[in-house]
């Protein structure tokens, strides 16, 4: 391997959200850090390169996105994505999650109502409410440890005031990539009641040997024209700090609606850093991204190993894609509260409480395997440990 994953290095007191905001989000501080989707790894040397190269010009104002940043990205969607995507598509962001709730309130009315498939990434129910704009839940199925979309579920709770839907794709925290028989059946039912289907993309370049990310605006000139998807470098990469996305919207009309929103609020100016890692990262990531990929294999197996010998009472619902690990503790017999407790104080690792992703979560929890190896290996034999005491008590 050229880049060292199996490097540990310490974030504390560097204000990162993941190490340093444990007492505050969790009252703890002793505990092993496996919650936001953030990972306990360098962004690759060129991202590092480029960013010092700009440090060093010491001249930081507004910045444009010049064409070759994106010429980077439609590159990038071609060779890695099949998907071929005009510069003038490409909206900006500062982050997904404020697009999500710029294109809620472009494209809708208060008391309108947006589907989202539970157990989902939390925010989508939070900022569509942010909007006092209503949620739909059209709940996953999980049949023998792998979830499906539930489609007459989907059409039974369609009627005219629905005007949006949020897939996530590949899906937080279930780990589900799509398939574009499955892609195709939700799009079909949406293009018939006039839906506009909002794609979260963001976790598209983290996907599993076996699988494939399928795009859903790839599908179809018709889904192209009727949704939007939002990518980013962040996850990938791990650059959230630097709040860069790409938020494609095809159909022009709705791009323009997009835009007037991003122009009111005055957030068109990208981060000055975020474009220069956004631009290295895509031409020069490839290899990087392709060993993290191996990594957070190994690590995944070495995690499904673990659960299946030495602590049963817990199964892996096996992700397709992404970092994040969907754990069932339901056989544990613990309330979400005494779950919460027995992981943070007896088990001392801190991930996310399945039931902030919707009712559908309660007894799971959302595990972060995008560190080096020896945090794995050490938050596993806590747990087993954890789950002896607590099995003999
Ligand atoms: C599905 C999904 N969308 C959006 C985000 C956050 O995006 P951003 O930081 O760009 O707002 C996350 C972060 O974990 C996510 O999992």
């Amino acid at each position: 391997m050229k880049y060292n994953f199996d490097q540990k290095i310490n974030r504390l007191n560097t204000a990162c959200e993941k190490w340093d905001d444990l007492e505050n989000r969790f009252g703890v501080k002793d505990v092993i850090s496996m919650w936001v989707a953030d990972m306990d790894f360098q962004s690759p040397p060129s991202v590092m390169e480029a960013l010092k190269r700009r440090a060093e010009h010491g001249m930081y104002g507004y910045t444009l996105r010049p064409d070759s940043y994106f010429e980077a990205i439609t590159d990038w969607l071609k060779r890695r994505h099949q998907w071929s995507v005009n510069k003038e598509w490409i909206a900006h962001s500062p982050g997904v999650i404020p697009a999500l709730a710029l294109i809620i309130r472009s494209f809708t009315q208060p008391e309108d109502k947006i589907i989202i498939q539970p157990p989902v990434y939390h925010h989508f129910s939070r900022i569509i409410q942010a909007q006092e704009r209503e949620v739909v839940n059209n709940p996953l199925k999980l049949e023998d440890g792998r979830y499906t979309m539930d489609f007459d579920d989907l059409e039974a709770k369609i009627d005219p005031k629905v005007k949006m839907l949020i897939l996530c794709s590949p899906h937080n925290p279930v780990g589900r990539v799509w398939s574009e028989w499955e892609l195709m059946r939700l799009g079909q039912i949406c293009m018939k009641h006039n839906i506009l289907v909002v794609a979260d993309e963001i976790h598209f370049d983290l996907v599993y040997k076996k699988y494939s990310h399928v795009p859903f605006a790839r599908i179809s000139e018709e889904f192209l024209d009727h949704s939007i998807t939002c990518i980013a470098p962040s996850k990938t990469f791990n650059l959230m700090g630097l709040q860069v996305s790409s938020i494609i919207i095809p159909n022009k009309e709705l791009r323009h609606r997009y835009n007037k929103e991003v122009n009111d609020l005055s957030i068109g100016s990208p981060n000055t850093f975020g474009v220069v890692a956004s631009e290295a990262v895509y031409r020069h990531g490839e290899e990087w991204l392709d060993e993290l990929i191996r990594y957070l294999q190994k690590n995944l197996n070495y995690l499904t190993y673990y659960f299946r010998e030495k602590i049963p009472q817990i199964k892996v619902i096996q992700p397709e894609g992404t970092y994040l690990v969907w754990l069932d503790c339901r056989e544990l017999g613990l309330s979400s509260k005494e779950l919460d407790d027995f992981m943070l104080r007896k088990a001392k690792v801190a991930m996310n409480e399945g039931y902030i992703f919707g009712d559908e979560g309660e007894g799971f929890m959302r595990m972060n395997i995008a560190c080096p190896r020896s945090i794995l290996e050490k938050s596993l034999q806590q747990m087993e440990q954890a789950i002896h005491s607590l099995c003999k008590a």
